[in-house]
This record gives C-alpha cells, structure tokens and sequence, in this order.
C-alpha cells in the first residue's frame, strides 16, 4: 500500500467551527504530549492579510494566490491578523482551491516532519481531519453554541481594547461558519471518525480534560508502539 506523507508521525487533527475553542486546545494538546503545533488558520489569515495589505480582493482567485505564494510566517503571531475583517477575508480566501493548494504542502510537511524533531504534531483548522492529514491519529471535532462563541470573542476583542457589538460578532461568526460549510471545496465538516466535543458548558480546564480523555488512549497507543519500534 502506497505511504502517505504524513504515517510515520503521531497527529492530532483538531477541526470545528469558528471561536469554538479549538486553538486552545490544540496548543494545551501540543504542550501536554511535547508536540508541535500548527494554527492552520493563521496561514489563510496572512493569505487575507497579504492580499488587504496589496489592496487586492480576497474573492479574486488571482488576487487570492498572491496572497498565499507571498505570506510571511514569521507573522503568525501578529495580532493584526486576528481582527474579524482578517477573519471574513480569510473564509474568502479558504474558498478558493488554489489558495489552498497551495497551502497544501507547507501543511502537510509540517505533520510529516514535526519542528524541533518531536515525535507528533497538532494541527487545527476545518479539514485537517478529512483532507489535510485523513489518516491522522487521533481527530477531534470541536464546537459550541453560537451564542457563547459570540460572547467568548466578545470578551477576547475587550480584551484586545476592541469594543465591539455581541449581535454583530454573533451575526458574522454565524455568516462565517456557513460559508466555510458550505464551500464546495474542502468544506468544514465532521469527519466520520472524529470525536465531537462540545465546550458550549465547559471552562478551558474542564475542556480541556474531555480533549484528552478522547485522543488519550490512540496518542498513549501511537507512542509506546513508536518506542517499541
Ligand atoms: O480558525 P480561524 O478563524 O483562524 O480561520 C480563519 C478562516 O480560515 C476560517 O473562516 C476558514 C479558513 N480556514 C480554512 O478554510 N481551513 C483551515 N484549515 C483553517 C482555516
């Protein structure tokens, strides 16, 4: 049977809908198993960023694959492309197959060969468990309820000195969620062997523990037979 790239490291795939947690679980994840970790939405995010800055349109395929050939890594953790018209442009962008061609491989890589040599990787996103890496080992699906994500973005951007109205964050984030379900390319979706989470009535802590519970025992399973082998 043929390899694909990314067998020989453990994964975690960690999809699910917009504001649902699922960073923070992925880098708590990452931490506890010595993993790396990849924000695959900050690719599409510097995409967006890349094409506002060249004052471009995320809808325009040309436009859009300049942004994706030119992103800046070493800008990933910039707060300018956590702003919410970052966010729109970036669902924009992610709808577009080029775009995510061409971000295809950089991912990829980074689950077949994980920085600093760890043994696994954790990548979150919408479709690192169904297209980016479907043999991962482990696949969490995380979301709550619309509600709650509006009011837990609301409380990040105050944090962030940005006052913004909760009925518009509610309103985009739900305007968010069904354009990245509903593209005909790589759609967000629950992939069949993905366990569902659902934080709507859980602390980070708490969260946090139902996250490992569900991977645990095929992440424990994936590194002792690693060390046996
Ligand atoms: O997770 P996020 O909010 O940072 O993602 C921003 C947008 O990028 C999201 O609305 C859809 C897109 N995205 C995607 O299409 N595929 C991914 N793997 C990650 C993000």
């Amino acid at each position: 049977m043929k390899k694909s790239p990314t067998t020989r490291s453990i994964v975690i795939a960690v999809d699910g809908t917009a504001a649902s947690g699922k960073g923070t679980l992925a880098k708590k994840l990452a931490a506890h198993f010595h993993f790396a970790h990849l924000d695959s939405g900050a690719l599409y995010r510097l995409t967006a960023l890349a094409v506002l800055d060249a004052k471009g349109d995320p809808k325009d395929p040309a436009d859009a694959l300049k942004g994706a050939q030119s992103i800046d890594l070493s800008l990933a953790g910039d707060p300018a492309i956590r702003t919410d018209v970052v966010g729109q442009a970036a669902s924009q962008v992610a709808a577009i197959g080029a775009v995510r061609q061409a971000l295809l491989d950089f991912q990829r890589s980074f689950l077949a060969s994980p920085p600093g040599g760890s043994p696994g990787a954790v990548m979150d996103g919408r479709d690192i468990g169904t297209v980016i890496c479907p043999e991962a080992t482990a696949k969490l699906y995380i979301d709550a309820r619309p509600e709650l994500r509006a009011h837990r973005r609301w409380l990040e951007l105050k944090g962030m000195g940005i006052a913004r109205d909760e009925a518009g964050l509610l309103a985009e984030l739900n305007a968010r969620d069904a354009a990245d379900k509903s593209r005909p390319i790589s759609p967000l979706k629950q992939a069949p062997d993905a366990a569902l989470l659902d934080t709507s009535d859980l602390g980070i802590d708490a969260a946090f523990a139902a996250a490992l519970a569900l991977v645990s025992t095929k992440i424990e399973g994936a590194l002792k037979d690693r060390h046996r082998g």
